[in-house]
């Protein structure tokens, strides 16, 4: 059996949910990574220091004795946040980031920002500290097609804030176009993007193969194969910008087949041989480590990881498990249409 040992991997973008959803997700995350940033869009949302703290400790419970795992909070910025409780919560450590949703831009997004001019004041105070920004990048207006959102956020937003704040360390979170991909690359040093494993994974096309199905509706929507194959490029390149985040985002499955089904895939069980696939399938297995453990740390200015972790390439393809359980009810498990070998023994 071919093995890799890589450094113990980071994900920079994660939906935990609460409750019960929150034990039975925890610990697929927990098993394979070191630390995540934890998204606020809880309903009601995470709004300020006291509740990242106590969703906190909600989320430590539900990590297994075995794992060591850090989930680094975020609050959702809305246009009421206030700048000085901000930079002291940063500043003690309770918040690691902020996250910005445009308002209605995707899963319980509706108190997020509508007009980003209002929340300058609060961005320029992030950029004086250091503190960095998470973006969700698609407009909102009804007008504008749905696979053209990224692309008008980047234009219309994104390069406002850029020009006016080049030292705010941005994150353009889940990117999906060769739009995106080029921004980025040539936006300045404080500007970087991640990238999930199920837009690596597939296009479009997989929302409509022999029929619709609804667990590879994700928002930002999967793109055509030209941008896919934009971020591969992206993803094995070596450049510093790119990096993972998963996004995994747990529906229950009663919610995802429904007659408005809820848009987030669930990819946090099998991520990493998914990932490790993608790459050895494009000869840039020498790539993943930076991609899944290096990157993210240098720009969030952490440690590397010291832990880590062996992938092995088996002569059969894995046989995925397809549902986690919670309670009576189950979520959906991402798996690609194409066969992994690689597996994390553990
Ligand atoms: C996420 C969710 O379900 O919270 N859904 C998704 O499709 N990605 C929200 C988000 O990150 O956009
Ligand atoms: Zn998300």
């Amino acid at each position: 059996m071919e093995e890799i040992e890589i450094i113990k991997p980071d994900d920079w973008h994660v939906h935990f949910r609460d409750n019960e959803i929150l034990k039975a997700v925890v610990p697929e995350t927990s098993r394979h990574f070191a630390r995540s940033i934890v998204m606020p869009n809880l309903v009601p949302p995470i709004l300020n220091a006291k509740q990242a703290i106590e969703y906190k400790k909600r989320i430590e419970k539900a990590i297994p004795k075995a794992d060591s795992f850090e989930p680094l909070m975020t609050i959702y910025l809305t246009e009421e946040t206030n700048k000085n409780e901000l930079k002291t919560a940063y500043k003690n450590g309770a918040i690691f980031a902020v996250k910005l949703y445009p308002a209605g831009a995707t899963t319980n997004s509706d108190s997020g920002v509508k007009d980003i001019k209002k929340v300058m004041p609060v961005l320029e105070t992030m950029a004086e500290i250091g503190m960095p920004l998470l973006i969700h990048g698609e407009v909102t207006d009804k007008e504008i097609d749905i696979f053209d959102r990224e692309k008008v956020f980047i234009d219309q937003k994104l390069d406002f804030i850029c020009k006016k704040l080049p030292e705010l360390k941005i994150t353009l979170e889940h990117i999906t176009t060769k739009e995106a991909t080029k921004y980025v690359e040539n936006g300045n040093e404080n500007l970087v993007a991640s990238i999930t494993p199920h837009h690596l994974a597939l296009n479009r096309n997989a929302l409509f193969v022999k029929g619709i199905n609804p667990h590879n509706y994700c928002l930002p929507i999967l793109k055509r194969e030209t941008h896919r194959e934009a971020l591969i490029k992206a993803a094995i390149s070596g450049n510093r910008k790119f990096f993972l985040g998963t996004d995994t985002a747990p529906h229950l499955t009663k919610d995802k087949e429904s007659d408005c089904g809820c848009a987030g895939v669930f990819n946090a069980t099998y991520c990493v041989p998914i990932l490790t696939q993608l790459f050895d399938n494009k000869n840039a297995l020498s790539q993943l480590e930076n991609f899944i453990s290096r990157h993210g740390a240098l720009h969030y200015k952490l440690n590397i990881n010291k832990e880590k972790v062996k992938i092995f390439r088996s002569s059969k393809k894995i046989i995925f498990k397809k549902f986690i359980n919670v309670n009576k009810e189950k979520i959906k498990i991402f798996a690609p249409d194409f066969p992994v070998f690689w597996k994390i023994i553990k």
